[in-house]
């Protein structure tokens, strides 16, 4: 049986403002995982990308779900990759990775916490594997019919992404090829397969359907559904929950998303429990 805990989309700096007062912020952050928590966590905590923007704050985040989780997985998500000011773009020299790098090495001081980057991991029996992943501009180009112009413009005028991320992760070609090829190193083995953006656009929320920039939401993942069958497939990126079914594997959305956003619905870490 597969059994973990999973969540997405926390961007922790929009539930706790960090005032510079630490035992405040110690407070607040208390306060906000109590309100996330399941009431009987399992064993194994996964995060499908999004943490937050300051690696400050995601630091006391991860210290203290370690004292409640046994293991925690990460992947990247594309606000991970944020510069989110000009005094923050300095201190990472202008590139995205430089922060994430800074998560990464934060991360390895423990044996418990992993970021799965083209990584394998078994726990408990379950094989875990994933990376970020990054979009490919195709729902524009294949559902929508937009050319490459049209889909790359509007990334350009819409997309906080292409403002606030410096470095590789920007050219969304390149980076979303060598995501491809870290996916493609571990899809087959994997029991849970981790993403931050969904391969499959088959479930796009209605009010997205015909929002060109729904083609900075997914990829085309058609070349991996022959491999998934009985698998299940973890993604956020779209701040809107689902579970369902497709080519024989589980997808699930986790997401919690930003205050007010998803009023009145769940909003705490959830429970996937699967027979396989
Ligand atoms: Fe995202």
């Amino acid at each position: 049986m597969i059994n973990f805990d999973l969540i997405s989309d926390i961007h922790l700096d929009f539930w706790i403002k960090y005032s510079g007062n630490y035992s405040k912020l110690e407070e607040q952050m208390d306060e906000f995982i109590q309100s996330i928590l399941p009431d009987s966590p399992s064993n194994i905590l996964v995060i499908a990308g999004d943490l937050g923007h300051f690696n400050q704050q995601n630091f006391i985040f991860i210290n203290k779900m370690m004292e409640i989780y046994k293991n925690i997985l990460i992947v990247a998500g594309n606000h991970d990759y944020y510069l989110e000011s000009k005094s923050i773009k300095n201190k990472y020299r202008k590139n995205s990775l430089n922060r994430w790098n800074e998560m990464r090495q934060f991360i390895q001081r423990f044996s418990n916490v992993m970021i799965l980057d083209g990584t394998l991991v078994e726990i408990d029996n379950i094989n875990f594997g994933g990376c970020g992943m990054w979009y490919d501009f195709q729902y524009g180009y294949q559902v929508l019919k937009a050319s490459e112009l049209e889909v790359f413009n509007h990334w350009k005028s819409v997309s906080n992404d292409s403002v606030l991320i410096e470095g590789k992760p920007r050219l969304v070609e390149l980076m979303f090829q060598e995501e491809k090829q870290k996916l493609n190193q571990v899809l087959y083995q994997s029991d849970v397969i981790v993403t931050h953006f969904s391969p499959d656009w088959a479930h796009v929320p209605i009010d997205r359907a015909h929002d060109l920039a729904t083609s900075f939401y997914y990829f085309d993942g058609r070349e991996f559904f022959n491999q998934i069958k009985n698998k299940i497939w973890c993604f956020g990126h779209v701040h809107k929950r689902m579970d369902y079914m497709h080519y024989d594997c589980r997808f699930v959305n986790a997401s919690l998303g930003y205050p007010g956003e998803n009023k009145g619905l769940p909003s705490k870490i959830i429970n996937v429990n699967h027979y396989v």
